[in-house]
C-alpha cells in the first residue's frame, strides 16, 4: 500500500513536554539517552542487570546463525519468578499485583503474595495432570485474574502458553490449538461483554470436539454461566477442583534464556496465521526495559492497559511487563461503553489510574459522545497516555490530549508487533510530541525507511518500514516454519535488515509516520486479520464459489471487510444470503471479523496464473489509478 498523500505530514503542531513531567521523568534527557542505545549490546546487557539470573550469560548477542538471533546466551532464569516470587521478601509482597474490574462493577485485588501462592497451586496442578517442560497450553480465556495465573504457572515450569484472544471463534481456536499441538484447553464459562455473557464454553466444546488431539480441558468458572459437563466428560475438569489442596510452593523451572516462553498467532499476507515464538530472556529484558522508560512507570502508579491479554499488547503489557515491574496492573473486563461510555473515565477516577494506555479505534468511538462523559469525571490523576495498534489520526490525538489529558498529560504513541515483542518506535515521556507520529526509534533500536532494493528513500517519501539491528524481545521464528520466518520477515528487502510489513515515512527531524500495512493484512479496531484467512471463511459457504477480501475504510474501526465474492450457480446476494454470510464469517473467525459490504461479481481480477490480484481492487475502491496490470489475466 503506498499513499501519495502528504495529510500527516502537514501536521505541524509540536507539544513540548511539561516541568512536571520531566522532573518526574527515569529519563530526563532523550537525546543522550538514544546516544547510549547505539551501543546495543552494552545498553541491554546494563537492562538485564535488575533481574535475578540462575546464571548469568556468557554473551549478550549471538549472531552467528543469522536471522536466527540469540540473546544472553547460556543465560537461565525464569519469568515468573522475577515477575512475582522476585517481590514476596520485599516491601511488595502485600501490594496489589492485579486489580480486577468488570463492567458489572466487581473487584478483586491480588496482592503479590497472594498471587505467589495462586500461581505455585496452578502450577502443581499443571504438573500434576503430567504438562512438563516445553509442552504447550492452549487458553482460550476472559480477561479474569485466572488467564494471568495460568500464563504464570506455565511459565514457572516451563511450560509454552499459546493464548487464543476470546473474540475469535471456533475456526480460528481449532487451527491454532491443532497447529500448537496442544494436549491442555484452559476456558472459562464465559465472560462479561455489554450486559451479556458470551459462552466461551460452548465455543470451546465445538473447538475439542473437531482437535480430538485435546486431553485435558481445565474450566475456569468467570461468569456463573451454567456448565454442560456432559458431553465431553471424562476430558474435563474444573480449574478449582484442579487446585484444591496443591501446595502453594514450588520450585521455579531453571529456563535457558532462549526457552520459549510462547506462541502467539498473528496473521500474515497468505495462508494460516503465523505462530510467532517468543523466547523467555530477551523478551522480559526488553518489555520491562520500554515499559518503564515509555510509561516511566514507578512504585506508586496504578497502570490500565485497556487491551485484550488475547493480543501481544497484553501479554507484554498487561501481563509480563507491569508485573516485572512490580507495579499494580489493572485487568478490566467488559465494553469501553458500558453500562454507558463513561465506563472508562469512572474507572480511572475511582482507582486513581496514573498511565492510561488504549488504542484509537477506542479513542474515535468514545469521541462519538463528545466531552459530556470525560468532563463528568475527576481524570487528574492521569500522568502519561498511550496510543496502539494503528496510526492515531491528528483529529483523536488532539481530542485525547485535551479532554482525557487536560492538554497536559502526554502521549505515548507506540509502534510495535506481535513480532517485535515489544515497543520499538516511541516517544518517552520527555520527547517532543507530534500529533500522529510515534516519533524516533526507542534507545537501542535502529529503524529506517527503504525501498525494495534495499536503499534509504528520501525524507518525506512513502517506503517500507525495517529494524537494521536486532533487539532483545523480537520473535525467535514462526513456529514449525522457520522457512516462512526468513521469508516473511528477512527476505523482503535486502542486507539483513527486518521488514516489518508497514509502509512508513520519516520527516526533517528524523520522526517515523506510520501510514499502513504493506501487505495484505487488515486492521479492524486495531485487530490483525489476514485477507487470505477472510477469503477462505467466506469460500467455506456453500454459496460462495471465489472470494476477494480487501479493507474498506471505516471511521470509527480504521477498515472493514470488503468482499467481492463469486456465488455458486443458482444462488442469488439477497438481503438473507448477505446476512448469513456475514453470520457465517462471524462464525469462522469471531466478531472481530466486521463484514461491511459484500459485492457479487462475475470474475475477480487475477493474474495468468491465477493468483487474485487485490491490488486492483483496492486501487478501485479508492479511486486510484490500476497501475500496471501486465500480468493481468484480462
Ligand atoms: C501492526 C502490528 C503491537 C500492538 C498491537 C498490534 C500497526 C501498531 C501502531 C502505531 C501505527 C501501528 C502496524 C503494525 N501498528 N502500533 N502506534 N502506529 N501503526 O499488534 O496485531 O501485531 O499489529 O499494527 O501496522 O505492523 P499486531
Amino acid at each position: 500500500m503506498t499513499q501519495d498523500t502528504d495529510v500527516l505530514l502537514d501536521e505541524k503542531r509540536i507539544f513540548k513536554p511539561s516541568e512536571a513531567v520531566i522532573e518526574k521523568a527515569h529519563i530526563k534527557e532523550w537525546e543522550s539517552e538514544l546516544e547510549k542505545g547505539k551501543d546495543i549490546e552494552k545498553y541491554w546487557s546494563e537492562k538485564a542487570e535488575q533481574f535475578t539470573w540462575f546464571r548469568k550469560w556468557d554473551k549478550v548477542l549471538d549472531g552467528s546463525e543469522k536471522p536466527f538471533y540469540k540473546w544472553f546466551v547460556n543465560g537461565k532464569i525464569n519469568m515468573a519468578y522475577n515477575a512475582v516470587d522476585r517481590w514476596i521478601n520485599t516491601e511488595k509482597r502485600n501490594q496489589v499485583a492485579i486489580l480486577y474490574v468488570n463492567e458489572r462493577g466487581d473487584e478483586k485485588k491480588i496482592t503479590y503474595y497472594e498471587l505467589y501462592r495462586e500461581v505455585n497451586k496452578f502450577a502443581n496442578a499443571l504438573k500434576n495432570i503430567g504438562v512438563k517442560k516445553g509442552d504447550k497450553v492452549s487458553m482460550y480465556l476472559p480477561m479474569c485474574p485466572e488467564l494471568l495465573i495460568a500464563m504464570l504457572a506455565c511459565t514457572k515450569i516451563g511450560a509454552i502458553h499459546s493464548i487464543v484472544y476470546s473474540g475469535l471463534s471456533v475456526g480460528a481456536l481449532v487451527e491454532r490449538i491443532e497447529d500448537a499441538d496442544s494436549k491442555i484447553l484452559i476456558t472459562a464459562d464465559g465472560t462479561f461483554r455489554r450486559g451479556k455473557i458470551i459462552d466461551l464454553k460452548k465455543i470451546s466444546d465445538e473447538a475439542v470436539q473437531m482437535s480430538p488431539i485435546v486431553e485435558t480441558i481445565i474450566v475456569v468458572k468467570n461468569a456463573g454461566n451454567p456448565i454442560k459437563i456432559s458431553e465431553l466428560s471424562g476430558r474435563e475438569v474444573m480449574y478449582s477442583s484442579l487446585i484444591e489442596g496443591e501446595p502453594s510452593e514450588c520450585e521455579p523451572e531453571m529456563l535457558d534464556a532462549e526457552d520459549p516462553l510462547y506462541i502467539l498467532y498473528t496473521s500474515g499476507s497468505t495462508g494460516k496465521p503465523k505462530g510467532v515464538l517468543h523466547t523467555t530472556g530477551g523478551y522480559m529484558v526488553g518489555v520491562a526495559t520500554t515499559l518503564k522508560n515509555v510509561f516511566d512507570i514507578h512504585e506508586d502508579d496504578l497502570w490500565w492497559c485497556t487491551a485484550d491479554i488475547g493480543w501481544v499488547t497484553g501479554h507484554s503489557y498487561i501481563a509480563y511487563g507491569p508485573l516485572l515491574l512490580g507495579t499494580t496492573t489493572l485487568v478490566y473486563e467488559g465494553a469501553p461503553d458500558y453500562p454507558d461510555p463513561g465506563a472508562w473515565w469512572r474507572i480511572v477516577e475511582k482507582y486513581g489510574v496514573t498511565k492510561f494506555y488504549t488504542a484509537p479505534t477506542a479513542i474515535r468511538h468514545l469521541m462519538r459522545f463528545g466531552n459530556k462523559y470525560p468532563s463528568k469525571h475527576d481524570l487528574s490523576s492521569l500522568r502519561i497516555l498511550g496510543s496502539v495498534g494503528e496510526p492515531i489520526n491528528p483529529e483523536a490525538w488532539i481530542w485525547y490530549h485535551e479532554n482525557i489529558g487536560k492538554g497536559e498529560v502526554p502521549i505515548m504513541d507506540t509502534w510495535w508487533q506481535t513480532e517485535t515483542g515489544m515497543y520499538l518506535i516511541s516517544p518517552l515521556p520527555v520527547t517532543p510530541l507530534k500529533p500522529g507520529s510515534a516519533t524516533r526509534p526507542l534507545p537501542g533500536i535502529e529503524a529506517e525507511i527503504m525501498d525494495a532494493d534495499g536503499n534509504p528513500v528520501p525524507l518525506g517519501k512513502g517506503g517500507l518500514l525495517v529494524i537494521k539491528t536486532p533487539w532483545p524481545a523480537m520473535l525467535r521464528t514462526l513456529y514449525k516454519d522457520p522457512e516462512r520466518y526468513i521469508k516473511t520477515y528477512w527476505e523482503i528487502v535486502p542486507g539483513g535488515v527486518y521488514t516489518a510489513g508497514d509502509i512508513a515515512r520519516k520527516d526533517e527531524d528524523g520522526y517515523f509516520w506510520i501510514q499502513g500495512r504493506s501487505d495484505d493484512v487488515l486492521k479492524i479496531s486495531g485487530h490483525r486479520i489476514g485477507t487470505s484467512e477472510v477469503e477462505s471463511a467466506f469460500v467455506g459457504h456453500p454459496a460462495v464459489a471465489e472470494a476477494a477480501v480487501i479493507g474498506k475504510a471505516d471511521p470509527i474501526k480504521g477498515e472493514v471487510i470488503k468482499a467481492f465474492i463469486i456465488l455458486k450457480e443458482d444462488n442469488r446476494l439477497d438481503s438473507k444470503v448477505i446476512e448469513e454470510l456475514k453470520n457465517h464469517v462471524r462464525h469462522e473467525l469471531g466478531p472481530v471479523a466486521v463484514v461491511g459490504e459484500i459485492i457479487q461479481m462475475e470474475k475477480l481480477p487475477k493474474t495468468r496464473s491465477g493468483k487474485i490480484m487485490r491490488r486492483v481492487l483496492r486501487a478501485r475502491e479508492r479511486g486510484e489509478d490500476i497501475g500496471d496490470t501486465s500480468t493481468l489475466e484480462e
